[in-house]
């Protein structure tokens, strides 16, 4: 690992930090990887990289296509932990380190300061001030070929950090194409190849994850803030450590994060997934049904203990979150899921925390595009009922916190 000579100085020593939030970078990465299943990155920039938790993340999810890394960090003891951790591993890529965003400017040339993904991972929050945030930030996007995810802790001054970063980045995005004279919601495919073929970059931002809009985030200004969870197994060492008044802990807890990824360009413009879809009642599906199948089916008749009221956050279940994105209407629960994507249009909301089931209803709190260009967004409580509507009402039976939803 090569590292430039001087050091900022040193922050904090890296295991004062919670480890928990380690596995939520794979997460907020592997969520905008499943939208972008041609993205194959091969330059990543890590800033605030710590001990190189993000090579670690980017190895799960591209463990093929990664090239090249930089880390930015300016702690020489985070360096030696990367180092040290990094050590005897095969087939890396290759890594270069650098104390500061102006190090990696100064050694590189400028038609090599382009990564194909930038990730910031715990790390503006260690930034004192916003201007010195957004002057981050401007520089990050700045180094960005293609996508940035930025990765805060799930509290509301974490979720206040990305919102602020995404309205940033969105507005600054907007205001060069219109200085640029140019709509950013219009893509043509000879901008594209001329853009790809002489490496500029694209005019414009949108989001890739979690929103499904890149207008004003809904919960700005409200009582609510938009987070993740991310369930984390706990190892026994932690459990010693972290072990409080004597009670044993549990083996596991739940970590919450704050995410967004943008990405240069404008959102594909694509069909609502609901698009010129029909659903039956559950009264006209029986009603087709042959008399000889109408076996009294205990789950349609009578609540199960399963739905009853689960209270709002206390019902964690483990997430495997964006998998019910893959297997959109199912009849059939033991189904084998199907291998698609969601695309990148504006018709996927976004389930911000735990469906709560009521009898047979289900409340979920989605984050929603209510324009078709992505332009803005809501946030609506929606009430899918079996009787109106089985088939979404089984779709949000399996849907979990964090979760695509078509509209
Ligand atoms: C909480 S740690 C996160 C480390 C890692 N990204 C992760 O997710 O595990 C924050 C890191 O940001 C680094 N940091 C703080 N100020 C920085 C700055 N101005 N430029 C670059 N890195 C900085 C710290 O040294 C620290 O390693």
């Amino acid at each position: 690992m090569e590292t430039s000579a001087s050091s900022i100085g040193t922050t904090r020593p890296w295991h004062m930090w919670p480890p928990a939030c380690l596995p939520c970078t794979p997460r907020a990465t592997g969520s905008s990887a499943r939208r972008l299943p041609d993205f194959s990155p091969s330059k990543v920039l890590d800033f605030g990289a710590g001990p190189g938790s993000a090579l670690w993340a980017m190895r799960e999810v591209w463990p093929l296509s990664l090239e090249r890394i930089n880390l930015v960090e300016p702690s020489k003891s985070m360096q030696r932990a990367a180092q040290s951790l990094l050590q005897d591993l095969k087939g890396l890529p290759i890594i270069h380190s650098y104390d500061s965003i102006q190090a990696l400017n100064r050694n590189l040339d400028k038609h090599d300061r382009r990564h194909d993904i930038v990730i910031s991972s715990y790390a503006l929050g260690e930034i004192p001030s916003l201007t010195d945030r957004i002057t981050i930030v401007r520089q990050l996007w700045d180094l960005t070929r293609d996508v940035l995810v930025l990765v805060e802790p799930g509290t509301p001054h974490g979720s206040k950090i990305i919102t602020q970063m995404r309205s940033y980045i969105l507005w600054m995005a907007k205001r060069k194409c219109r200085k640029n004279g140019e709509s950013s919601n219009v893509a043509s495919s000879d901008e594209k190849s001329i853009v790809q073929s002489e490496g500029l970059l694209k005019n414009g931002a949108f989001v890739v994850a979690p929103c499904p809009h890149d207008g004003r985030c809904p919960l700005e200004n409200t009582s609510k803030y938009c987070h993740f969870v991310q369930r984390l197994e706990r190892t026994s060492s932690q459990r010693a450590y972290k072990r409080s008044k004597g009670e044993p802990l549990r083996g596991f807890e739940d970590e919450k994060f704050c995410f967004v990824a943008l990405r240069r360009g404008k959102r594909p413009q694509e069909a609502w997934p609901l698009d010129g879809m029909e659903f039956e009642t559950l009264k006209e599906r029986l009603a087709k049904r042959n008399p000889e199948d109408l076996i009294i089916d205990f789950e349609d008749q009578f609540a199960t203990e399963d739905d009853a009221e689960s209270p709002f956050e206390d019902a964690l279940v483990p997430y495997a979150s964006d998998v019910a994105e893959t297997n959109m209407f199912h009849e059939n629960e033991n189904e084998e899921e199907e291998q698609t994507h969601a695309d990148l249009g504006s018709g996927w909301g976004r389930i911000v925390y735990t469906p709560v089931r009521r009898g047979r209803q289900i409340q979920m709190d989605i984050c929603r595009s209510t324009k078709r260009d992505g332009s803005e967004g809501a946030f609506d409580r929606m009430v899918v009922t079996q009787a109106k509507n089985p088939t979404l009402h089984l779709q949000a039976r399996r849907s979990l916190w964090g979760d695509l939803w078509p509209f």
